[in-house]
């Protein structure tokens, strides 16, 4: 038997499916270690997805994803939350910085902070979420350990276009995991991250079918 966990993509979707006539302009958000980004990036080297990635803002001075633009020689840059007053003032300082790069999808991989009108009406139909949980299940923090306190037998990660209300909006893709007897949230949310790294590059390029 194959020593690996099963997964579900769904809906099944293969190399044909993500060719893009014109490259995409990709600002990313991310907050924490940058695994997401990096799955975007190598997509991108691979020729797998015909995108580009002018700049990645953080929030966080001690996230790890700037030291992994660095090594994908990508601009990164820090607009710390904490010395913006408003959320709307954050909101629209990112609005600022990718217009300035001619970014045309920002693409939150991993941004722990909820977004407002000011992001979402500056790149409409084009701001990308994903979300550690089969949702409409277990939104908000923690979702991984929301899973694991209500017992379900299987989880998995959503990416979506964002939308007002905290990781709701249209799904693109969706990837099955099954939850394991002897699971950590930690445990857990490793094998959820392997399905992200999969589906985030695929729901980006369908993403842009979708809404040219
Ligand atoms: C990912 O698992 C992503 O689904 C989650 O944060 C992690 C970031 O990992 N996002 C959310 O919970 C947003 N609601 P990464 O920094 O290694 O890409």
């Amino acid at each position: 038997m194959e020593n690996s966990t099963p997964s579900f993509i769904s809906p099944q979707i293969n190399s044909e499916d993500m060719k893009l006539e014109k490259p995409l302009r990709l600002g990313i958000l991310a907050s924490g270690s940058g695994t997401n980004f990096e799955a975007i990036a190598k997509a991108i080297d691979q020729q797998q997805l015909n995108a580009t990635i002018p700049l990645v803002i953080y929030n966080n001075p001690q996230a790890k994803v700037k030291e992994k633009a660095v090594a994908f020689n990508i601009e990164s840059k820090l607009l710390n939350h904490r010395e913006f007053k408003r959320r709307e003032n954050l909101d629209q300082a990112i609005v600022d910085q990718f217009k300035s790069y001619q970014v045309n999808w920002v693409i939150m991989a991993g941004w722990m902070r909820i977004v407002t009108p000011v992001l979402l009406e500056a790149f409409p139909h084009h701001v990308i979420n994903i979300h550690p949980s089969l949702l409409p299940s277990f939104k908000g923090i923690k979702a991984v350990e929301q899973a694991l306190e209500a017992g379900v037998k299987i989880t998995g990660c959503t990416v979506h276009l964002a939308s007002l209300a905290v990781d709701s909006g249209p799904i693109l893709l969706q990837a099955a995991v099954p939850i394991l007897p002897n699971d950590t949230p930690e445990t857990l949310h490793i094998r959820i991250q392997q399905q992200e790294h999969k589906i985030f590059p695929l729901a980006i390029a369908l993403a842009a079918k979708l809404y040219p």
